[in-house]
């Protein structure tokens, strides 16, 4: 398993304007709570039109307790992740090639973990995206309001658990990429 071990930005484009947006992991071992104090402080923020932008995302690591009889990684709502855990589904045999999600929520928090194999995450606003590689289920990405997400490259044995701050609510969803753009924009003006 080459990929193992290696959760992380993998690219980071900004989409237009100036800047860049780098989302470091933070560093984090083992033995540290995960990054908490400050997930709404991503690095990957860009400078647009002299006001800040932000991705709305953060990988945190969580405390894995390892003996001889293997892994456990215990995770608090409110105190491992910045939210009440109201709701957690997984996605799962996913086919090569699918490429799922195409949305953003405007008010729902989430944790993406990849308990089992790998999977790609895009993640997008109006002025950047970055792709990112899940492959650890120490990982979390904290993915906040109005962003823009793809899934893709789910390997055979993908099991993406994801801890939700809210009930499935549809009315959150949209769905649409220029609506989304359009309301990201207001919503990054008055939020930042
Ligand atoms: P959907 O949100 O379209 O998946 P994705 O964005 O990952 O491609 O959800 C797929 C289906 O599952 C859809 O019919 C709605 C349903 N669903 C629920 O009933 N409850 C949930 O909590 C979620 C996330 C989806």
């Amino acid at each position: 398993d080459p990929g193992r071990g290696t959760s992380g930005i993998e690219k980071s484009i900004p989409v237009s304007g100036k800047g860049s947006c780098q989302a470091e992991p933070g560093d984090t071992g083992d033995e540290q709570d995960a990054v908490l104090e400050d997930y709404e402080t991503i690095e990957g923020s860009e400078e647009i039109r002299g006001k800040k932008r932000k991705m709305n995302i953060q990988l945190m690591e969580f405390p894995r307790h390892m003996d001889e009889y293997g892994s456990l990684v215990p995770i608090e709502a409110s105190d491992s992740v910045p939210f009440d855990i109201k709701r957690v589904y997984y996605i799962y045999g996913v086919e090569k090639g699918v490429r799922r999600g195409f949305h953003s929520h405007a008010d729902l928090e989430q944790v993406l973990i990849c308990v089992s194999g790998h999977v790609r995450i895009l993640v997008k606003t109006p002025w950047e995206e970055q792709e990112i590689f899940l492959d650890d289920p120490q990982k979390g990405l904290y993915i906040g309001p109005m962003v823009w997400r793809e899934m893709f490259d789910f390997s055979g044995d993908a099991v993406l658990l994801v801890l939700a701050g809210d009930h499935y609510k549809v009315e959150d969803y949209i769905r649409d990429y220029n609506k989304y753009e359009q309301i990201a924009r207001q919503y990054f003006t008055e939020n930042q």
